[in-house]
């Protein structure tokens, strides 16, 4: 089975997960959507990544699942997010992806968020410092979960193609 990963990420975080997802699943590439997307169609099964951002989808992962939503309604589907509140992904979901794309999906699943002060620059590193100094302060920061990628590569592989 050819699988794709297809992700965009701001500062690296969505990127990491793509990588540590690719180890746990057979016949993968991956696909930076910000260098330009790779044709679905040639894949058995395709998982979408991307983050949230002011309650928003990265853009390029939102144009991909808009652009392909036909042939990847035809595909094994897994869909994946990294986004800071955890309580909330489930609505940055249904907020962010067409109903038919989420129904259709083997599996949905938020893998947490991390701030990844080495890959944000300007405005956007400093807004980061300040964010996790106060989810410091407060005991609320942000981290990824590794052990939902094996629940999420194993609910995968058991959905029939
Ligand atoms: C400026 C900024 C805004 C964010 N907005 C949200 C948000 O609205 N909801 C959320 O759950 N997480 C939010 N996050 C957390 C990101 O989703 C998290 O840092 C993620 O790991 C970023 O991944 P990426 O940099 O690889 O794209 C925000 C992070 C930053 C830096």
């Amino acid at each position: 089975m050819k699988t794709l990963i297809a992700y965009a990420s701001k500062t690296g975080v969505v990127e990491k997960c793509a990588k540590m997802l690719a180890e746990k699943l057979p016949g993968v590439e991956i696909c930076n959507l910000r260098r330009g997307a790779t044709n679905p169609a040639d894949y058995d099964c395709v998982v979408v990544g991307g983050s949230i951002r002011a309650g928003a989808l990265s853009p390029e992962t939102a144009l991909f699942l808009d652009q392909c939503r036909d042939t990847l309604l035809r595909k094994k589907l897994g869909l994946f997010l990294c986004c800071g509140a955890d309580d909330q992904a489930e609505e940055a979901f249904s907020r962010n992806i067409a109903p038919e794309l989420l129904a259709h999906a083997a599996v949905h699943m938020a893998f947490g968020g991390e701030l990844n002060l080495d890959g944000a620059h300007g405005l956007e590193r400093w807004m980061m410092k300040f964010m996790r100094k106060s989810a410091e302060k407060e005991g609320t920061l942000m981290h990824l979960f590794p052990e939902r990628m094996d629940a999420f590569a194993a609910a995968l592989e058991k959905e029939e193609a």
